[in-house]
């Protein structure tokens, strides 16, 4: 069949009138990206921007930039794809995609998988990196000795039938249309859309192929949508993708008012995670991991994964299968230099910035030869609404580095927390 032709001229006029464009409009833009001029390209965001888009269109928009590149199918059931049973996916196990917007101290991915994968299901995950103060999965794993993100698709599904579990780097070939819109995006302070978000985050999410999407959408200081009402809408509009699309999509929207879990920083997070996955550890992110998993089984099958100590044995299999030797990776961090920091009276944490602390803790990791160090982060030992005692450790600073480096990154975190004399209310974990 010929392929319509348009103009992006009037194309661009007809959004500013307020109008929606058809599939095909849509698939004419997405085809021609590389042959529309920026400055064009730039003026149609700017009018979705400002007009929206409806649900058929955001639909279309998400589809489009998905087959723009390579799109990987793992294995799909869109014959038994039924969102009003969910019990099919769980006689079901199939694959995984799991996917954060982006936190501080967010290290789910690091127990959540393994204790899937030790579940039966199948994850299989891109990671991009961090996105600005956020830290990215990819940054935390290459904290690890030996690991490597680097697997072709050979590798990647051979190591997903064999573990249950690859991890791979983003490559340039999946979703190219996205990452030129979202260039544009970036540079002309139309990022902040729902509908190009939420089309930008699943087209994503589908050329990587999973047969079940489970994005924990976060909300607060240290996210992206940083109120409720801005996450709400953001997960009506993925949900809506899903169902126009025909994808089995599960959101949960989690408080990020405060770093997820005690540990912001590479190696840091990375034992967490560990503490977690060897049954040590019950704290928030651990709370997290059993929200998200059960979302797809019940809650006392998740737990038991832990407590069983299978998902501790997946996590080393995984680890393992990417070239990663945990042994040198508690050999390397054992005794990093580290500074406390120590309450002078009787307090509450009233609010943090989440977005300061993941900025700290990135610029303490990035050393003045341009390398990183892994060892670099910060601990909290308490959390919002929790009481402090006068001469308690209220969090450490960690990093392989001079102590001066240690005492500035102190000073900037106590600018970023508001210390209060009155009793806080503890914050929920999961926002309905
Ligand atoms: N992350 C994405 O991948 N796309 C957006 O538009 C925003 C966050």
């Amino acid at each position: 069949m010929m392929e319509s032709s348009y103009n992006i001229i009037d194309l661009i006029d007809k959004k500013i009138k307020g109008l929606a464009y058809s599939n095909d409009e849509i698939n004419w833009v997405i085809n021609n990206i590389d042959t529309i001029p920026d400055f064009q390209l730039s003026a149609w965001v700017t009018a979705v921007f400002i007009k929206g888009l409806d649900k058929k269109e955001t639909a279309e928009l998400t589809r489009a930039m998905a087959y723009s590149g390579h799109v990987l199918t793992l294995k799909r059931h869109d014959d038994e794809f039924n969102p009003g049973n969910p019990e099919a996916l769980i006689s079901n196990r199939g694959f995984v995609d799991k996917h954060s917007t982006g936190g501080v101290g967010d290290k789910v991915s690091l127990v959540l998988s393994p204790v899937l994968a030790a579940l039966g299901f199948k994850v299989s995950k891109f990671s991009g990196g961090s996105l600005g103060y956020t830290g990215g999965t990819a940054d935390k794993l290459n904290s690890i000795p030996g690991f490597s993100l680097d697997l072709d698709i050979k590798r990647f599904e051979a190591q997903i039938k064999d573990v249950g579990i690859a991890l791979a780097s983003q490559t340039e070939d999946y979703a190219p249309a996205d990452k030129k819109i979202y260039a544009l995006r970036d540079k002309t302070a139309t990022v902040e859309s729902v509908p190009l978000i939420a089309s930008s985050v699943m087209s994503k999410k589908i050329a990587a192929g999973a047969d079940t999407i489970l994005i924990d959408l976060k909300c607060g200081s240290g996210a992206f949508m940083k109120d409720k009402s801005s996450a709400k809408a953001l997960k009506k509009e993925i949900l809506s993708i899903g169902s126009e699309l025909k994808l089995d999509v599960r959101v949960l929207i989690s408080n990020m008012d405060q770093p997820l879990g005690y540990a912001v920083g590479n190696a840091l997070e990375v034992q967490e995670a560990i503490e977690i996955l060897d049954g040590k550890l019950k704290n928030d992110t651990y709370d997290l991991v059993l929200e998200l998993a059960s979302q797809l089984v019940p809650k006392s099958e998740v737990i038991d994964s832990i407590e069983s100590g299978k998902a501790a044995v997946k996590f080393d299999e995984w680890i393992s299968a990417q070239g990663g030797d945990l042994k040198k990776f508690t050999e390397t961090y054992k005794e990093i230099p580290n500074l406390d920091f120590i309450a002078t009276e009787d307090a509450y944490m009233k609010s943090i910035s989440c977005e300061m602390i993941g900025n700290i803790a990135n610029r303490l990791a990035l050393k003045t030869d341009a390398t990183k160090d892994y060892s670099a982060g910060v601990i909290f030992h308490k959390k919002i609404g929790e009481p402090i005692k006068k001469g308690e450790k209220v969090f450490t600073v960690y990093a392989s580095q001079e102590k001066e480096n240690l005492e500035n990154a102190m000073a900037q975190i106590v600018e970023a927390i508001y210390f209060s004399h009155s009793k806080t209310s503890l914050p929920k974990l999961i926002f309905k």
